[in-house]
């Protein structure tokens, strides 16, 4: 890594991570001109798993093997994720990825999304048609935390029929239950929730009721995604950090953003635009992937056919 800038200065590369192999180091280089990844395109070669909704969402393509890149809060990973890096990372974007993945692989039963964000949701606008959003994008820090903390109370009585119906999680419940009873899976899709973090009573809020959703929110079907800027001591106790167990840091500020969102340094050297390292939880490693983009059109009319599809009752 001390080779970095004298790569960078003499040869005009630029060293973009380094990942030790068994019997080399691999470099992975920038290369001159990055192509954009259309989700549209990507999504032609994945076949997400569907029994009743799916858990597994396309996040990127790999950059070692150009496979793609799944998070599983449903089963392997952890149930909660973490997304950080600096204005312009592709934040947004990823987020955008993850609830479209979510309304395109489950009908509005099978999958519920709230959808928080205090910038007043203008990257959220085209999925405000979506059947699956439970109740409006919401804008406010009080009404953020009434919500969240509707849902611990929403767990604890997914818990109690998880119990009377002597099954451990949501997907035996499910199966065990007539379709009428069936539980949706809940996503919370927070972005930039530093904002708020300023506001004493929304961080404590936040920080609790995170804490209870905590790794008990998985058996219930209730999965949380956070996006900030900087996830550092002031915005973000440890204790908040430590619930969302699984990272996907796009380009950030500096080394030392980068070991606290990561665990270590590297995010800082990432390129942007979707370029993303990813510590999952039950997994080894960091992988680097390229995260795909969505444009307005394609939003549109998956939006649009999802609402075409799901028939009244559906919804
Ligand atoms: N995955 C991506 N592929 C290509 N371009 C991207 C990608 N993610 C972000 N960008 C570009 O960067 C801009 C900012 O992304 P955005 O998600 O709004 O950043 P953030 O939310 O982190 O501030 C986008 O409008 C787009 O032009
Ligand atoms: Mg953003």
């Amino acid at each position: 890594m001390r080779r970095r800038s004298e790569l960078l200065t003499t040869y005009g590369l630029n060293v973009v991570s380094v990942r030790p192999e068994a019997g080399a180091v691999s470099l992975a280089i920038e290369r001159p001109n990055r192509r954009v990844l259309p989700t549209e395109d990507v999504w032609s070669r994945w076949n997400p798993e569907r029994t009743w909704g799916n858990r597994n969402l396309l996040v990127g393509v790999r950059e070692d093997d150009g496979e793609l890149l799944i998070l599983s809060p449903g089963k392997q990973h952890a149930p909660h994720t973490l997304i950080a890096g600096s204005t312009g990372s592709g934040k947004s974007v990823l987020m955008q990825n993850i609830v479209l993945a979510v309304a395109a692989t489950n009908t509005p039963r099978q999958a519920r999304l709230v959808l928080i964000d205090p910038k007043q949701g203008v990257d959220y606008f085209p999925f405000e048609g979506l059947p699956h959003l439970a109740g409006p994008l919401i804008v406010d820090p009080s009404e953020a935390s009434a919500r969240l903390e509707q849902l611990v109370v929403e767990m604890d009585a997914r818990y109690g029929k998880l119990r009377a119906a002597r099954v451990q999680n949501l997907a035996a419940y499910n199966e065990k239950v007539a379709s009428s009873e069936r539980l949706p899976v809940i996503w919370v899709i927070h972005d930039e929730f530093a904002e708020w973090m300023m506001v004493d009573e929304y961080k404590d809020a936040v920080t609790q009721t995170v804490g209870r959703l905590g790794v008990k929110a998985r058996a219930a079907g209730i999965h949380l995604v956070f996006a900030a800027q900087r996830p550092d001591a002031n915005v973000m106790p440890m204790q908040l950090r430590a619930n969302l167990g699984n990272r996907l840091i796009l380009r950030v500020d500096s080394v030392g953003t980068s070991e606290i969102a990561l665990g270590e340094p590297g995010a800082e050297a990432l390129l942007g635009h979707g370029h993303m390292a990813a510590k999952l939880e039950g997994s080894p490693g960091i992988v680097f992937a390229q995260v795909p983009f969505a444009d307005t059109g394609f939003v549109e009319r998956l939006v649009e056919t999802i609402r075409a599809e799901s028939s009244p009752q559906e919804k």
